[in-house]
């Protein structure tokens, strides 16, 4: 057998991390590596590479398979379509480039006779795409539901286990090298967002752009929120799910409560963890880390492996993608609303109100003895109810004078 070419476009966490997989396996070799600044980047571990700053020397190189772990959509996207043109396959790890353009990419894969491939882009070196499109293929998958970002997971399981405020939490997160410096794209759920829309489309076959999915951050949760959250058997977690509903979706990234038994309560530190649900199959999990370089690489590797035929053959391109009807952002389910209020009589009977007019039911208010009355958080529950009447009822809640900071509301996930 051959040896297959490789050229690696990135020579960052991943890319290293990639470099060295290659250099244990016989029959594939990296010839190639392309960064910017290269003489930086340069290691003597990788004998015999040519390094380059040129792209037009990877192009003329004609390598078997092109890996992109540089990142960002632009000019990543403009490389991966020539790599293709110039008869490479392709494997990338980039998420908020598959999502966004991954259906114009595989048309050009599909058009040049060639595979892209991105196991990388979905929870790290978990098998989820493969597991997926391989494993399930014959089922009817309704429902993903997943625990898609490290960051705000190793945030969140901190605050439950170590009883750590958000932003200790998020500072310790950034030192162990969990969170970026300007984590908003993980915290608000911009990242984790990417990584849905590119399961909602492999696993339940609608195209869904990231924008169209609603994001809530978890910026908003307090240490109180966990407190709360035992009481009532569950824990908090940044859920993300996309859901079948007739001929629409329900979809979004939202922090969410999870009953604590729950496949998804069982991600901790930086774990991720994806549950479909099939008609026939039901619920299938994967679990395992969805980032770092050592995971992902694995991921990449193992696509690479795929395409230079050592192991099982990869499916070509993605099949053709509906068009949700519509894409709702919630359904009807119970919901968990926490207030900070200058304590006095009647905030009970005005949030009962605001509730009432919305024909929404309250199921529950829990308070723990707390010394500042003029900063005391407590919990309402709510009986299931469609967002339709919860998007004004919790207006109106807001708009309620006692409040000394914004109410914060996330669903009871089930
Ligand atoms: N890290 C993870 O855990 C993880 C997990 C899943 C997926 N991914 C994805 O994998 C990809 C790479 O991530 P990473 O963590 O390895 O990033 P990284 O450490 O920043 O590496 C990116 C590399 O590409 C180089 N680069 C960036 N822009 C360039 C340009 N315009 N021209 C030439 N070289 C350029 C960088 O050079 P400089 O050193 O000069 O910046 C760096 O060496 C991203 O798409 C990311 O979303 C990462």
């Amino acid at each position: 057998m051959s040896t297959t070419r490789i050229a690696l476009l990135g020579f960052g966490t991943v890319g290293q991390a990639v470099a060295r997989l290659i250099l244990a396996q016989p029959d594939v070799s990296l010839t190639h590596v392309f960064n910017r600044h290269v003489a930086r980047k340069r290691v003597d571990w990788l004998p015999g590479v040519t390094w380059t700053e040129s792209i037009d020397d990877i192009l003329a190189a004609r390598p078997d398979i092109v890996i992109e772990v540089v990142g960002g959509r632009d000019p990543a996207g403009h490389w991966i379509a020539q790599a293709l043109a110039s008869g490479a396959d392709v494997v990338t790890a980039n998420k908020q480039l598959i999502a966004n353009e991954g259906d114009r990419l595989l048309a050009d894969a599909s058009r040049n006779g060639r595979r892209l491939l991105f196991e990388a882009a979905v929870a790290g070196g978990i098998p989820v795409i493969r597991g997926i499109r391989e494993g399930l293929a014959g089922d009817r998958l309704t429902r993903v539901l997943g625990v898609l970002n490290g960051t705000c997971n190793y945030i969140l399981t901190r605050m439950e286990s170590a009883h750590l405020g958000f932003d200790e939490a998020l500072a310790e997160a950034q030192a162990a090298g969990f969170a970026e410096a300007d984590p908003t794209d993980d915290l608000d759920g911009y990242d984790a967002r990417a990584k849905l829309s590119i399961l909602a489309r492999v696993a339940l076959g609608y195209a869904l752009p990231p924008e169209r999915i609603a994001c809530g951050s978890i910026r908003p949760v307090r240490d109180i929120d966990f407190v709360y959250a035992a009481q009532l058997g569950t824990t908090i977690r940044q859920v993300s799910r996309a859901i079948v509903e007739g001929d629409g979706l329900v979809a979004g990234v939202t922090p969410g409560l999870v009953p604590t038994g729950a496949p998804l309560a069982r991600a901790v530190r930086n774990q991720n963890i994806v549950v479909v649900t099939g008609d026939a199959g039901g619920d299938t999990g994967f679990f395992g880390f969805g980032a770092g370089g050592g995971p992902t690489a694995v991921a990449v590797m193992s696509d690479v492996l795929a395409l230079s035929g050592h192991r099982v053959a990869a499916p070509a391109g993605t099949p053709d993608a509906r068009q949700p009807v519509s894409v709702r952002a919630g359904m009807r389910e119970r919901q968990y609303v926490r207030f900070v209020v200058d304590d006095r009589p009647g905030i009970i009977a005005a949030i009962a109100s605001a509730c009432a007019a919305h024909a929404i039911n309250i199921d529950s208010v829990l308070q723990i003895p707390w010394a500042d009355k003029q900063a005391l958080p407590f919990v309402v529950t709510l009986d299931p109810c469609e967002p339709a009447s919860l998007v004004p009822a919790l207006a109106a809640m807001r708009a309620l004078p006692f409040n000394v900071a914004e109410p914060f509301a996330m669903p009871f996930v089930e």
